[in-house]
């Protein structure tokens, strides 16, 4: 990722931000990049080494379960669990980056689609068996992360997992951003949607310079409410 493609965004999302707009930014970073995925500040087309990980510890069978990538960006998460046997649906508010996943692999039996976290199909409601989140919390103002998750829960079957991984800091660490680490205690947040933490890792990942990354497993009671 070059400097000039992170200023960019950093621009772009300061101007909307400023502006009281939120989540107008993601397209424009997107639209701006003329499809060279290194001007993309967040995109490494790979999938993300965490998510990666956890699969490979797995020992579940996957075939047919029901997955639901949140805030896809280029697709290399869905096109991960679609390998592992996953049947995968990925959305993001950004009609450019889905187009592009779409572009990226022409093969995938994803189902790609250009949505709203927070206006979801209702469809999606207690549906998915797994969800992945990586990097859309943090991505999101304070106000809108404890609303994000409730959102997130809700797409869960009962007895679903959501894995998430997003930067992590301790609470008396400055919470600015975009992106803005999370803290353990926020996304505890999911508690309060019934779901309850099964795993937490808190680590420093192998990139220069390194970075604090949580990622936390969180489960929906088996029980349908
Ligand atoms: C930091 S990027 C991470 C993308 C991808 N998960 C990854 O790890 O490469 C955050 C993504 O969330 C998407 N996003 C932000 N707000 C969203 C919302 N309300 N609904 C759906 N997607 C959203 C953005 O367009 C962007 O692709």
């Amino acid at each position: 990722m070059d400097d000039t493609g992170r200023q960019r965004a950093r621009r772009i999302a300061d101007h909307h931000l400023a502006g009281g707009d939120p989540l107008g930014w993601f397209d424009e970073v997107y639209a701006s990049a003329g499809e060279d995925i290194s001007a993309i500040p967040w995109a490494d087309a790979r999938p993300n080494p965490q998510l990666v990980q956890w699969l490979e510890k797995g020992e579940t069978n996957w075939a047919g379960q029901q997955a639901l990538v949140v805030g896809c960006g280029l697709g290399d998460d869905a096109e991960e669990l679609s390998r592992h046997g996953f049947d995968v649906t990925a959305f993001d508010i950004s009609p450019i980056s889905t187009a592009w996943c779409r572009k990226r692999f022409p093969d995938s039996t994803v189902e790609y689609h250009a949505a709203d976290l927070f206006q979801a199909p209702a469809q999606w409601a207690n549906r998915f068996d797994f969800v992945f989140e990586a990097y859309t919390l943090q991505s999101l103002p304070g106000d809108l992360r404890p609303l994000a998750m409730g959102d997130i829960a809700q797409f869960l079957a009962p007895g679903g997992t959501v894995l998430v991984v997003a930067r992590g800091r301790d609470p008396h660490e400055p919470d600015t951003g975009p992106p803005w680490p999370l803290t353990r205690s926020e996304l505890a947040t999911f508690n309060a949607h019934g779901l309850v933490e099964l795993s937490f890792v808190d680590d420093m990942d192998g990139d220069d310079p390194s970075t604090r990354r949580f990622m936390g497993l969180y489960r929906k009671s088996d029980k349908a409410f």
